[in-house]
């Protein structure tokens, strides 16, 4: 499936650069459980997919650089030493924020020219953005023999999304996009910043996924103000995140927060035992136990943590009516995006045709579903 837009971006380099180009495929990732909580140093449980971003990259020697979205047909040139931000919402400023934070790290890196194109919906909340990042910077440590760690790249990758994309992300997406294991699952403790895969085998169950194809406005202010106050509950709580936290702690402090904050620091302190809880149950093969917990990471999500929207809960609702859908909720940051679906492999069809057809009615305007495979990280394709 990505074999084409691998081709593809490999067809426009030589024709645009009359170059033999490096071939960088980078993943987007789906998340079983563990919303919100990767910057509150929680667990998460997301995996690699086989959609995401294809990027030819080889050196310049026209002085300049060149970088271009096949998607949106759209070049940008710009200069190694005169780089700064874009106006906001630039598809540049995943490329320029990369290669920014690789100069913060005093490496050197010469002109480049990039041609790179994705085969996941922006919006989706499949984390396109931190599968271009890791692109570009899996790339430029190719080719100008950076030496980077892989945990290095995620974090420059971090730190582009950061502070030329203005979204104070977490660690998940980067993780998940460059250490994906085919077939697996990552448990990812955001404190250490290290993984445990699970084979993720649900024999007569799969997963499946429906994109509302609707992304709200101000969801990056949303999602940096929900950052802001987790951490403010967890100055007052004096810890570093709300990882450290419990229950009972919070409940101490009820009367110093609002009512509103203080059920989104219990939401995460919830999620994050769901999370491990869910880790639990795949192990044990208990796909009701593992349903039920991602049905109730909505409900956090939607009423708890306030980052739902119509569209997500009505798919959300569609499922809980289906018996054969063991657990459904909203993935990634929110405001838009796509479901994620535990549901039986013999009615997943089914399911797909009445939601899409409830969904149209509803909103007049169509969802899609889609079918992942579980696959490897940030790779050379050779
Ligand atoms: C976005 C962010 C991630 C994570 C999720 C919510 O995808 O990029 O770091 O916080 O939202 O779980």
């Amino acid at each position: 499936m990505s074999a084409a837009i691998i081709k593809e971006v490999k067809t426009a380099f030589i024709q645009k650069f009359k170059k033999e180009p490096l071939l960088v495929f980078s993943p987007g990732r789906i998340n079983i459980i563990g919303e919100h909580t990767d910057y509150n140093g929680g667990f998460v449980f997301p995996a690699a997919v086989d959609k995401g971003i294809a990027a030819a990259v080889e050196k310049s020697n026209t002085g300049s650089c060149t970088a271009i979205a096949l998607n949106l047909d759209s070049t940008v040139e710009f200069e190694l030493d005169k780089l700064r931000p874009s106006k906001e919402g630039s598809w540049e400023n995943y490329v320029f924020g990369v290669v920014a934070e690789i100069q913060n790290r005093n490496k050197i890196i010469g002109d480049f020219n990039i041609i790179f194109k994705g085969n996941i919906p922006g919006g989706a909340g499949m984390s396109s953005s931190a599968a271009l990042e890791n692109s570009v910077v899996f790339g430029l440590n190719e080719l100008f023999n950076l030496g980077l760690t892989k945990t290095e790249m995620i974090l420059i990758s971090q730190k582009a999304e950061h502070n030329y994309v203005g979204v104070k992300c977490g660690i998940m997406d980067q993780y998940a996009s460059m250490f994906g294991v085919k077939n697996n699952a990552l448990l990812l403790d955001c404190k250490t910043i290290e993984a445990i895969p699970f084979e993720i085998d649900f024999k007569d169950h799969e997963l499946m996924l429906i994109n509302t194809n609707v992304k709200h406005s101000l969801s990056d202010s949303a999602y940096n103000d929900r950052r802001s106050a987790c951490e403010s509950i967890a100055e007052l709580l004096n810890i570093e995140t709300l990882r450290e936290a419990t229950e009972e702690d919070l409940e101490g402090i009820i009367d110093k927060v609002t009512p509103e904050n203080y059920q989104k620091g219990l939401y995460v302190i919830q999620e994050i035992e769901r999370t491990q809880k869910a880790a639990k149950a795949i192990k044990e093969n208990d796909l009701e136990k593992l349903g039920a917990l991602i049905y109730s990471s909505h409900n956090g999500l939607q009423h708890q943590y306030k980052v739902s929207c119509d569209e997500l809960d009505f798919l959300v609702d569609q499922a809980k009516k289906n018996k054969h859908v063991l657990g459904a909720r909203m993935m990634g940051g929110g405001f838009g995006g796509c479901t994620i679906n535990l549901i039986a492999k013999s009615e997943s069809k089914a399911f797909a045709d009445s939601a899409s057809k409830a969904y149209k009615n509803k909103f007049n305007t169509p969802c899609s579903v889609y079918f992942v495979a579980l696959s490897e990280g940030t790779h050379l394709v050779k």
